[in-house]
């Protein structure tokens, strides 16, 4: 292998990088008021993943949501290509997470992945290698916590570690208990303060099944969708959508990674790339 495969999640909360052969190398998080395509970003994570000696160049792809404009992928590839990669690929995130959770995306039969990270969740269903409908929203964890801390009176700070903690999707018959200072906090608080955003991840994977066409729809009524991203980790976040959205779901091993891993492996995949855009330098 003379030169390197780095595959690039640039995630609103945390930044990874996975390096063929190597796994997932960097798992940081992001500098506030980061932008995706800040050349600076891109040097540094590039520059990190590269190695010693660097004779030749890497091979990079980096994740992109998949609503981002022409004029920000044009100025990632950009980045990156200055930051010294050889050739770009650009993902679509829902894609690559499909990948890293290991749903079997070249088949002709649909698979259904619902990402949800801490800005966007992404839903998109894959076939033949390919994205047949997706759908991006604006409700991730941020939303959740933001959520939790208009409810219960908190920072969002605060907000977060509670939801990690003791936060449920679906009321509990024990539910967790924890203390913020004096106040008692318990799992069914939470599962009324989150019912919005939670919904609103629900409809939004509904809309997408009644877009999708119908044999395709049959598919992923047969086979569920998969939940990954940092969000997904929410307790009972599973049930919860198997019931609002009618549909078999489950959440993916390691859902924090999959984006990332499935950059990795997308590298490796001709039937990906060739459907992606390539830049050579
Ligand atoms: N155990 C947990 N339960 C619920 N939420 C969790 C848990 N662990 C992490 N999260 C949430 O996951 C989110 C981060 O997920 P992830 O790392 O996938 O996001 P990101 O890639 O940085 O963001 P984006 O994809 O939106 O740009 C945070 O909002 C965090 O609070
Ligand atoms: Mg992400």
């Amino acid at each position: 292998m003379l030169s390197r495969k780095i595959g690039i999640d640039l995630g609103t909360s945390t930044m990874r990088i996975f390096v063929k052969g190597e796994g997932v190398v960097i798992n940081e998080r992001s500098p506030i008021e980061f932008e995706r395509d800040s050349p600076r970003t891109l040097h540094h994570l590039i520059g990190m993943a590269s190695g010693r000696p660097r004779l030749f160049k890497p091979d990079v792809i980096v994740s992109v949501p998949s609503a981002v404009t022409s004029g920000e992928r044009r100025r990632v590839t950009e980045a990156a290509i200055s930051a010294g990669a050889r050739q770009v690929w650009l993902i679509d995130e829902p894609l690559a997470a499909a990948m890293g959770a290991g749903l079997p995306i070249g088949e002709l039969r649909a698979s259904a992945i619902c990402e949800i990270g801490a800005a966007t969740t992404e839903i998109a269903v894959i076939a033949h290698s390919g994205t047949v409908i997706e759908r991006s929203i604006r409700v991730g964890g941020y939303a959740i916590d933001r959520a939790i801390a208009s409810r219960l009176l908190i920072s969002e700070g605060d907000a977060e570690e509670v939801k990690i903690a003791v936060g449920s999707a679906m009321p509990m018959d024990q539910p967790l208990v924890m203390h913020l200072g004096s106040v008692e906090i318990s799992s069914n608080q939470i599962v009324e303060a989150i019912e919005e955003p939670i919904h609103r991840i629900a409809a939004a994977i509904r809309d997408v099944l009644e877009e999708t066409p119908a044999d395709l729809a049959d598919d992923i009524r047969d086979r569920g969708i998969v939940l990954s991203g940092g969000g997904a980790q929410l307790r009972g976040l599973d049930r919860y959508i198997s019931m609002r959205a009618g549909i078999p779901a489950k959440v993916a091993e390691e859902p924090q990674t999959s984006v990332v891993r499935g950059t990795g492996m997308a590298l490796e995949n001709f039937e990906v790339l060739k459907r992606n855009q390539s830049y050579l330098r």
